[in-house]
């Protein structure tokens, strides 16, 4: 073992090493900086890439002994810096990343790009990026994002920038986190989704779902009922709870219920069980209710808000308006942003409008609705048609 003092992301740090560690695992398992992704380990994915004073290079090919006194930038180091600042802005705004596994990575290697070629077109970004492999092939979205702040720099000129390209062209060393004034760091979000609801008292994991951290689907149903006597019964916990299909309350307080709900989509089946509770807004009309839950086979979590405005149409019809917003942490979350699923909540969403109005017709059933299994084929033969119809009506 040997002693070696390294400046990772601004802090000196000195670990004893073998000789035979290599960056890429000393940085994961003896530092704990863990957003250093290692793929082939072999010099080819280039998801283990990192910047040795200020250059990109593979730390899985690099022995950590051999970085004695040099500086390193990890992923978790561009808090400060003002051209990943603009990348993590494109990538999200462009699409750039599904699982993400490749995207530290890539934005290390984009970072370059954009300091050494200002005016590099496609074909040339394509031939640098050659050397860091998605295995989700979203190549598109990464290459418009590096594109979009290519553009952006050579429109608005940024003097901070100018000053790392000056320093990069003459080969200074650079060191990211002490380059530029801090900046408060900002994570990869959704794409933002505008909410309508507002509130100052919001809790955080409200306030997430506010600023569109989770998929939101939007959709609305009617109820051939007077607004108040949907309002009341959709006032009533329970009541919206029995509505859900597939959903089972084991216990419950008048703003709170635990239980389970089961979807079947096909192949896919998950029980998430977990708990709900209710607040309601009576002068607006609307409630927010706000689940989580745990799927016991896959291990899947399940955070969900869903909130809903009634609005008289006549004097005895009901338009529900639903929001839901919902993240998938776990297995299951590589579904979570797909068309499909989003329209299978859709689908879900007028199923429980009908069970409402079965319950308003039948004040006495209480009988659990059971989830009914929906063929991912139908669902997006009825995308493909919905679209069809949508491109010869426009
Ligand atoms: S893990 Fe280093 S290049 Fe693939
Ligand atoms: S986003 Fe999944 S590997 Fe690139």
């Amino acid at each position: 073992m040997k002693l070696v003092t390294l400046l990772i992301n601004g802090k000196s740090i000195q670990k004893a090493v073998s000789d035979r560690t290599h960056l890429g695992d000393f940085l994961r398992d003896t530092v704990q900086l863990t957003g250093t992704h290692l793929g082939c380990e072999h010099g080819v994915c280039g998801a283990c890439t990192v910047l040795l004073d200020g250059m990109p290079i593979r730390s899985c090919i690099t022995y950590a002994v051999a970085c004695e006194g040099r500086t390193i930038t990890t992923i978790e180091g561009y808090a400060a810096d003002p051209v990943m600042s603009r990348l993590r802005t494109a990538f999200t705004a462009h699409h750039a990343l599904q699982c993400g596994y490749c995207t530290p990575g890539m934005l290390a290697t984009a970072r370059d790009i954009v300091l050494r070629l200002p005016e590099a077109d496609e074909n040339r970004v394509r031939i640098e990026l050659a050397g860091n492999l998605c295995r989700c092939t979203g190549y598109m979205g990464i290459v418009s994002a590096i594109l979009a702040v290519l553009k952006e720099l050579r429109e608005q000129p940024d003097p901070v920038v100018q000053k790392l390209r000056d320093e990069t062209a003459q080969g200074v060393t650079v060191s990211v986190a002490s380059s530029v004034a801090a900046q408060a760091f900002t994570s990869f979000e959704a794409k933002r989704i505008v909410s309508d609801v507002a509130s100052a008292s919001a809790s955080a994991s409200e306030k997430n779902m506010q600023e569109g951290k989770g998929t939101r689907v939007n959709a609305s149903f009617e109820v051939p009922f007077a607004v108040e006597v949907v309002w009341s019964f959709m006032s009533d916990l329970k009541a919206v709870a029995g509505c859900l299909p597939g959903a089972q309350i084991d216990a419950q307080t008048p703003e709170r219920v635990e239980g389970y709900i089961a979807i079947k989509f096909g192949p896919m089946a998950a029980k998430f069980k977990g708990n709900a509770t209710i607040e309601r807004d009576e002068l607006k009309r609307s409630a927010t209710l706000r689940g989580t839950g745990q799927d016991s086979l896959s291990q899947s979590r399940a955070t969900g808000d869903v909130r809903y405005q009634l609005m008289a149409l006549e004097v005895a019809r009901t338009q529900v308006s639903v929001a839901l917003t919902y993240t998938l942490q776990g297995p299951l979350a590589q579904f979570s942003r797909s068309g499909l699923v989003q329209e299978f909540v859709r689908r879900m969403v007028a199923d429980f409008g009908k069970n409402v109005t079965q319950r308003l017709q039948n004040p006495g059933a209480s009988d659990p609705i059971a989830s009914e299994s929906m063929n991912p084929v139908r669902v997006l033969l009825s995308i493909i048609w919905s679209k069809i119809k949508r491109f010869f009506s426009a």
